[in-house]
């Protein structure tokens, strides 16, 4: 029988919607492995472009390179801050921008843009799409994860090709994300780079248009 979403669901949805965080201070604790199959198989109900399918999931096992990872994010969150504006500087520095050394699950996330699944349609028109189709699986898995009490950290302070070669993965394999997954340190409903004054939400009636 097909499902009804009635008002109390969307309701609990808006909820988790507004409760998904972006986080970057994790419990150090495990993830049952059944969680994280679990969550890895709901993100593949995401869409994708001609149903291509393109994530590549890299689940990170070696201490040595997830401190490769965390170090090389580092030294770019470094170099990144030598040219912020200066009146932003100082703020940027006391950012934290990766959970990679306590999250007790990373993965990277990877785009194959050459896969012919899907007999390659959409892809000669906007072969960009399946760039997309992978952003959508790792928000899938974000509201997912966040559904079961787990907090995602999404790191992109990383030059692709390191981490390309690091993971030795194939040539055609694009990167998308770093993930950070664990229990959140303490959930919080207003994102942390406003709770630090960094950047608030904006209204969304300013991102609307007419023509
Ligand atoms: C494509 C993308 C890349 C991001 N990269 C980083 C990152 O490298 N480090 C970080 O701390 N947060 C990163 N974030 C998280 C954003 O900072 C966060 O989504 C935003 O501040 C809003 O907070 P919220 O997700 O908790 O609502 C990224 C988010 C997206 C969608």
């Amino acid at each position: 029988m097909t499902p009804q979403f009635g008002p109390e669901f969307q309701r609990d949805l808006a909820e988790l919607l507004a409760w998904r965080r972006d986080v970057r201070h994790f419990r150090s604790d495990p993830l049952e492995e059944g969680v994280v199959a679990e969550l890895l198989e709901t993100a593949q109900l995401a869409p994708s472009v001609g149903n291509s399918q393109p994530w590549r999931f890299v689940r990170i096992r070696s201490a040595q390179q997830r401190e490769a990872l965390a170090a090389h994010a580092d030294a770019e969150i470094a170099r990144a801050g030598a040219v912020m504006a200066e009146d932003r500087r100082s703020a940027y520095a006391a950012l934290k921008l990766h959970g990679m050394r306590e999250a007790p699950e990373l993965i990277a996330v990877f785009c194959d843009d050459e896969t012919p699944i899907g007999g390659r349609l959409g892809a000669a028109t906007m072969p960009e799409t399946r760039g997309f189709s992978v952003v959508l699986a790792i928000h899938t898995l974000w509201l997912a994860a966040r559904a079961r009490g787990l907090g995602l950290g999404w790191v992109s302070v990383v030059e692709p090709g390191y981490v390309s070669t690091l993971l030795d993965v194939p040539q055609d394999w694009r990167l998308i994300a770093l993930l950070c997954l664990g229990h959140p340190l303490e959930p919080d409903h207003v994102p942390e780079l406003e709770r630090r004054g960094w950047q608030a939400r904006l209204d969304w009636r300013a991102q609307v248009s007419e023509r």
